[in-house]
């Protein structure tokens, strides 16, 4: 199967409550052996053999238990891996004596900024100079003026932020659903460029593709059939869509701009 349509087999599938459930279930079994051999309520209860196991073994077995049930969930093995440290990184913390605030703090800024990878498995990262300028290349094409770019997902801002000077007859808007990354990019844009460049907060399903000569998209595999039937269904006869890194099967593309970068990323182009 390919990654894309594996993606999507498994997308807005709750990714999350299957993590919860890979370390629930993992622990429910460590329990029970704990129990069995002893060394928690086993003594108490008059259950178990009294041998009792290391922390470390414990905490070992949650990891690898929870790495194996993830799996099992369907979710791959990048989450399966990030299952199998949690348990160890939870136990590392407990030494170090962090007031109990510093992990709502962390934890709010990390859904400030990542709320997108649970709901569209769409994390932050970030477009690159070099696709800046292959991006300023596709534009070069198009002519000077009276035209309207759309960066879905627009992160940082920093796309829109470069193309806005470098086209001053342009308007570069962007959309985002992080409240932090909206807020860096607002930010960065409210004096920034050539007052050509603005960003809003909102989710990019609701944006109206029809007023766009370029919409492009850097996001993941598991948006990909839907956003591209949505740009082929809105856009206007001429307009152009491009998605860094990412595509979906049975969709042709005109172009595909391989670029010399350290990630090799490349820019697939559909004119509408
Ligand atoms: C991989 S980053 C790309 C950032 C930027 N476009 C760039 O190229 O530097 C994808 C961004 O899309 C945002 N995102 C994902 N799903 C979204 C949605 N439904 N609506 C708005 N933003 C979304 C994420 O929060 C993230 O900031």
């Amino acid at each position: 199967m390919s990654l894309s349509k594996q993606s999507e087999k498994t997308a807005y599938k709750r990714p999350f409550l299957r993590l919860l459930a890979g370390q629930a279930v993992a622990g429910s079994l460590v329990v029970l052996l704990d129990m069995a051999t002893g060394s928690w309520m086993g003594p108490m209860v008059g259950v178990g053999a009294g041998v009792g196991l290391e922390i470390w073994v414990l905490v070992a077995l949650q990891a690898v238990g929870a790495f194996v049930v993830t799996l099992f969930l369907g979710l791959g093995r990048g989450w399966a891996a990030i299952q199998f440290v949690l348990p160890w990184a939870t136990w590392g913390v407990l030494y170090l004596d962090i007031p109990s605030w510093v992990y709502l703090v962390c934890f709010i800024l990390t859904y400030a900024l990542y709320r997108n990878v649970g709901s569209e498995r769409v994390p932050l990262y970030l477009s690159n100079p070099t696709t800046w300028r292959a991006l300023e290349g596709v534009l070069e094409d198009m002519g000077a003026e009276d035209n309207r770019f759309i960066d879905l997902g627009s992160g940082l801002g920093g796309t829109i932020s470069y193309l806005g000077v470098k086209y001053p007859g342009w308007r570069f808007e962007g959309i985002e659903s992080a409240p932090l990354a909206f807020m860096i990019s607002w930010l960065r844009t409210l004096g920034g460029g050539q007052g050509n460049v603005s960003v809003g907060f909102g989710d990019m399903w609701d944006a109206d593709l029809s007023k766009y000569s370029v919409v492009y998209a850097f996001l993941s595999p598991a948006p990909m059939a839907r956003l591209l039937k949505k740009a082929i269904d809105e856009m206007r006869p001429g307009g152009v869509f491009i998605s860094n890194s990412f595509w979906a099967d049975g969709v042709q593309f005109d172009r595909c701009l391989e670029l010399t970068d350290g990630r090799a990323t490349k820019l697939y182009i559909k004119k509408i």
